[in-house]
């Protein structure tokens, strides 16, 4: 028998489940979380977790200090939703037009909610002080930034968060050293030429031809300059030019991303990106210009800690798989940058993908990854005491 007792955890997994649907039928955009907000602070004021006033307009931080002193560690979800329209047909389908929690932060919040009771339940075997962080505007990679601004984590030395996985089954868990994330880079391109008529090309420059020629030289950074041993995605996902079909303008505009998973590959390509904008223009006679922002870095979890998470997975029942890294970014890699952590994929048997109108998660997988969670942390605090 351990203090986890204190708690009906039948009683916990029905009260979770109807957080979760409750916060699924109010989806909020980034940054607009404010009845998210509200509905969070009320459950954890509700149980007696104090949270922290911080100049945040959304998301907020709770904090639970042990009995025992000890190191500082943080625990992290997301809280905002999607602008999906959604079509899952749930008696708790999102009753907001337009939006949706097609990312599962739902999820996240009910499973932090419930890490946060079950920690609250056994204090007295919590040595040291965990923060619960609820963030705002995961999806525009604004918000960890913000929170972090607040200095209220600057003591943080451990960063635990999680992403649930619509492809991996209710009670396993993806846990992995080393790079889980991309990282994220936002590039646009402009190729400016000279405008003239469609029909008399021979007196302008085409920066459309330039544009396309700009594109397929791109693609062979990946294929020719990037070791196969490692990985990158270079995306144009936007080309803009022109206006009609008889006039051949003057500019091309070109956006797109960059993701990477090592730092060696992300600093070399906009090198090559740049060389090959340039110079490919140049060619034809045209002019072009490469814009690249850094927007995040890859998440990098934490050799010893990943060790650690999998053995509180295991205490806990979850089955531990290695998983394939997400080429998809995720602004948790700020917390990393600051101090040494772990991010999970947390099975949920999925009908569809992330983001997709359809998306319907298993909510047997709150009360595990609640209690994943909960574990983790004290688990975890006491092994860095002890370090
Ligand atoms: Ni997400």
């Amino acid at each position: 028998m351990n203090m986890t007792c204190a708690i009906d955890e039948n009683q916990l997994e029905q009260q979770l489940i109807a957080y979760r649907r409750q916060l699924h039928e109010h989806p909020e955009l980034s940054s607009e979380e404010f009845e998210t907000t509200a509905a969070i602070k009320g459950w954890l004021t509700e149980a007696q977790i104090k949270t922290v006033d911080l100049p945040l307009k959304t998301g907020t931080v709770a904090v639970i200090h042990g009995k025992k002193s000890g190191p500082r560690i943080a625990l992290r979800t997301d809280i905002d939703a999607l602008p999906i329209q959604e079509k899952t047909g749930l008696p708790f389908a999102s009753k907001v037009p337009g939006k949706m929690h097609a990312c599962g932060h739902d999820f996240h919040m009910a499973s932090i909610l419930g890490a946060a009771r079950l920690l609250k339940a056994r204090e007295d075997d919590i040595e040291g002080t965990i923060k619960i962080i609820f963030q705002p505007a995961e999806e525009n990679g604004l918000g960890a930034q913000r929170v972090i601004k607040t200095g209220f984590l600057d003591d943080v030395e451990a960063f635990f968060g999680m992403h649930n996985m619509p492809n991996l089954p209710t009670g396993t868990i993806g846990i992995k050293p080393g790079a889980m994330m991309a990282g994220v880079d936002h590039f646009s391109i402009e190729i400016t030429g000279k405008g003239t008529h469609a029909a008399i090309p021979e007196n302008g420059i085409d920066p459309v031809v330039v544009a396309s020629h700009v594109i397929t030289a791109l693609q062979t950074i990946v294929s020719r300059n990037i070791s196969s041993l490692n990985n990158a995605v270079i995306s144009v996902a936007r080309l803009e030019a022109g206006n009609t079909w008889n006039v051949i303008p003057d500019k091309a505009v070109l956006e797109g991303t960059v993701r990477t998973f090592q730092e060696e590959v992300r600093t070399k390509i906009p090198g090559r990106m740049k060389q090959m904008v340039e110079s490919v223009a140049h060619a034809f006679g045209a002019k072009g210009k490469l814009k690249l922002t850094h927007q995040g870095p890859p998440v990098q979890n934490d050799e010893t800690m990943s060790v650690w998470a999998a053995e509180s997975a295991k205490q806990s029942g979850l089955k531990v798989i290695r998983p394939v890294p997400s080429s998809i970014g995720e602004d948790f890699a700020h917390y990393l940058e600051k101090a040494p952590g772990v991010f999970v994929f947390m099975g949920v048997s999925g009908n569809s993908d992330l983001h997709h109108p359809d998306l319907i998660i298993d909510e047997n997988a709150i009360l595990p990854s609640a209690r994943f969670f909960a574990n983790l942390a004290i688990d975890v605090l006491k092994k860095m005491k002890s370090r």
